[in-house]
Parts: structure tokens; sequence; C-alpha cells
């Protein structure tokens, strides 16, 4: 099975090299739910819990065959070792196996990601043309290597804020403004329209707006694909979403919340640019409302102070510091504070999420699911959903209904966990 990276950069490189030294066991896929996780099954007396890519069909790690785009041409090694991430001790062993992985060259303009420049990018006549390089790309890879099933998953750059145009309403409207060299067509949509022309699973990594958009949810309905997003939850969002649903089952209250961020590596600079942070910014702010609710609970959480700041700070460069403030209320409004340090390695965070995506819509486009796939909600800062539906931030909702869907395609029961009423309510 081919793995199609648009962006082999600091979570690219650190997820190819860490699959290559899990099989062969130099590693441990710490952090890979489809890997590690188990899955209840029956009733509890039952004793089911098997590991959850036993119970599912998926494919095995020896069977991913990589590849990818980057703007800049460095095989994957030169590339890992460039992105810092992981340390030379552990990238010895798998040097031959990295140089053998070298990119395609990227769709890009840096109009849509303005601090970055490089000299790995197709020249091409227009936005048409770049998509139809893609798709041939996506093919010869497809050729070359001899390969059943493809899946793509964005790890570019963010690119700058954008909001859903007439250009994005209709695959149609979508094709003119291809044709038209629309400038609401931004590179990444390029890849998405690509993957899914060719019938190949797509999920997207970064903020952007990129596949959340009607044209090509329609169009990933129509070619049954599967399609999901956005921005891998990692850091401090993974944090917000731990922490929030805690406060709100115990009703303490919230009156504010700063997180700042010092980061130093490649991400860190592009998000240095105030329209790249604010396709970020949009996608970190979501997350507190809807956890929290504050409609339902005014008292509560009606006047949160939310703000999110990331600051460029080279000298840190993949390992990422994120100081929370909270200031939160409880019996008779008393004010009490929670302060957050998380010392953290993004890229170690994320390369999990990018495996188990890769393994789980891979799932979905044999299971004959398509379009959006809510299910994979688990893994992202704000999840692609149908039109007008409620968006589930909530990582323990998320997680069961994550679980849910893979015993509803297994055919076993779904998990209600209440398995026996209580004495009292069943007449004993
Ligand atoms: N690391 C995390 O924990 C995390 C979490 C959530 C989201 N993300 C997002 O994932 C993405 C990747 O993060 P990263 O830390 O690897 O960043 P990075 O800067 O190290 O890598 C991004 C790579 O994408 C390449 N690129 C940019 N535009 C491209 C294009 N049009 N075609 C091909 N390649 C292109 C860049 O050259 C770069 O090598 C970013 O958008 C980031 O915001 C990362």
């Amino acid at each position: 099975m081919g793995v199609l990276l648009p962006g082999l950069g600091a979570v690219a490189t650190t997820f190819i090299a860490g699959v290559e030294a899990i099989r062969r066991g130099e590693a441990r896929p710490i952090g890979s739910l489809s890997q590690m996780g188990t899955i209840r099954l029956g009733k509890r007396p039952e004793n089911r819990f098997p590991r959850i890519h036993e119970f599912v069909p998926l494919a095995g790690l020896d069977d991913l065959v990589f590849g990818g785009w980057d703007v800049f041409p460095d095989d994957m090694f030169e590339a890992t070792r460039k992105a810092a991430v992981l340390d030379a001790g552990s990238l010895a062993s798998i040097e031959d196996f990295l140089r053998s992985i070298k990119p395609m060259k990227a769709a890009f303009d840096s109009n849509y990601v303005r601090k970055l420049s490089g000299p790995h990018v197709k020249r091409a006549a227009g936005k048409a043309d770049l998509a139809r390089m893609l798709i041939d790309d996506i093919e010869r890879f497809k050729d070359e290597h001899g390969l059943e099933r493809l899946v793509m998953v964005w790890c570019g750059s963010t690119e700058v804020y954008l909001e859903r145009s007439a250009v994005h309403a209709t695959p149609e409207a979508f094709e003119k403004g291809l044709a038209e060299n629309d400038p609401a067509i931004t590179p990444s949509m390029l890849y998405a329209y690509a993957a899914i022309k060719c019938g190949v699973p797509y999920a997207n990594g970064a903020p952007n707006l990129t596949a959340d958009i009607p044209a090509l949810i329609m169009l990933a309905r129509e070619n049954a694909v599967p399609l999901c997003g956005k921005d891998f939850k990692t850091g401090q969002t993974l944090m917000k979403t731990i922490l929030a649903p805690g406060l709100k089952a115990r009703q303490i209250g919230l009156a504010g919340w700063f997180s700042t961020n010092i980061l130093g590596n490649r991400d860190g600079e592009v998000l240095d640019d105030p329209d790249s942070f604010r396709t970020k910014e949009e996608s970190k702010l979501g997350v507190l409302d809807t956890i929290l609710q504050p409609d339902l609970y005014p008292e509560l959480y009606g006047d949160i102070y939310h703000k999110v700041r990331i600051n460029y700070y080279p000298p840190r460069g993949d390992n990422k510091e994120g100081w929370d403030n909270l200031d939160i209320f409880g019996w008779l409004d008393y004010p009490m504070q929670i302060k957050v340090d998380f010392l953290c390695r993004d890229s170690i965070l994320a390369a999990p999420i990018v495996l188990d995506l890769v393994l789980f819509m891979d799932l979905a486009k044999r299971a004959g699911l398509r379009g959006i796939q809510e299910w994979l909600s688990f893994y992202f800062k704000s999840p692609m959903v149908p039109e007008n539906h409620h968006v589930e931030h909530d990582l323990f909702i998320q997680l069961t209904k994550l679980k849910n869907t893979l015993r509803l395609l297994m055919g076993e029961e779904l998990v209600t966990h209440i398995e026996r009423l209580p004495p009292g309510l069943t007449g004993e």
C-alpha cells in the first residue's frame, strides 16, 4: 500500500523514519491507537479485549511504501536530519532506507505560504495543468511500486487563511476555477483534488481549508473516496481537549484560558506570518466553545477570555514549550488557577496520528465508506463534519465514536457502558 505525503518536513520524516525503525524491531509505536490500543468486545464478563490491529483488518506496517512531494529536493535522510527531531543514533541503521526516498516536485506557490520558498517546484501553464501533473505523479508512483492501494495525508505547511467562496461550491465551479486559475484554489486543494480524482483517501493534517469545501466533499462522495481533517490534534490543543471535558463534567467554572507557545521549527517560522497564524488560530480557538457549551452553561462558561499565541523562537527547534494558564472558579465562586507547562515534541506526537490515519482511511475505503469520516475526529483540532452538524471536540466522546465505528464495521455489538440495569430498575 502506498502512503503519499505532500510536505516531507518534520512530521512526515518522523513518521516515515519511525515506521521503518518499528518494522525493524528497533523502536515501539507509542502513541498509536491502531498499534497499541485494545478494544472491548461483547459484555464485560466475556473479557474480550483484542488489540485493535488484530480485530480490524488493517494493512500491516511491512506493507507500507512511502512517497511524497516537497519544495526542497532533499532525500528523506537529509530531510530527517534537517528536521532535527530524531537524533543521529536513531537514524544510523536506517540511513540507506531513508536515502532511497526522494520527493517529487511540489505544486507550490509562495503566495499561499509566504515564509517559504524552495527550488523543487513544478512549472506549469496553470492550476489545471498542475492538478493533471499531480494525477500523473500518483499514477506513476502506483505503477512503479506495483501498489494495490494508496492513501494521501497532507503534511505540508499551513497556508494563509481563506474562506469558502463560489468557486468552492460545486465540482463544476471548482473545475472551471482550475481552468481560470482562480486565486481561491490553493496548492493544497490541488493535491486533494488529484487524490480524489484517483480514488485515493485524503486526510488533511494542517488547518488549511483544503478539502473542507462542498466541491471536494461532493466529488469525494461521487468517487467513493473517504476524506478527513483538519489539523492534527497534538500538543496544547490535545491538553485542552483532555482538561476541558473534565472541568465541565464536574461543573467547574472557567473565566479565562491563556495559551502561549514557543517553537523554533519551520512550522513555527511559517506560523510567524500573520495570515498563516490566522488559519491556525481559528483551528485552536474553536475547541473550547464546543466542549464547554456556553449556551447551555452560561453561568459557568458564558464569559471566557480565550487567547492563543504562537511565538517563533529558533533555539527550541521542534521541542515546543506550551504554557497554559486557566482561571477557574468553584463552590461559592471562589477563584482558583491551573498552570500547565507542556515541554512537548510536536512531531513525536503527530507521527503516530499519521500512521493511524493512513491505516484507518485505507480501512474506510475498503469498507465502502465515502465522504467525511467523522469517526476520525479523534485525531483533529477542527474535525470536518457534514454541513450543519455539531462538531464534537471532546476527546473521550471522539474515542467512543471511533471504537464504536470499528465495532459496527466488524458486526460487533456497540458498547454503551450499560449492560445490566441496576437492581431496583430490573424488578429484581
Ligand atoms: N507537528 C505537529 O504536531 C502538528 C500538529 C498539527 C498540525 N501540524 C501541521 O502539519 C504540517 C506539517 O508540520 P511540520 O512540523 O512537519 O512542518 P514542516 O515545516 O517541517 O514541514 C512542512 C513541509 O511542507 C513543505 N511544503 C509546503 N508547501 C508544500 C506544497 N505545496 N507541496 C509540497 N510540499 C510543501 C515544506 O517545504 C516543508 O518541508 C503543518 O501545516 C503543521 O501546522 C503539525
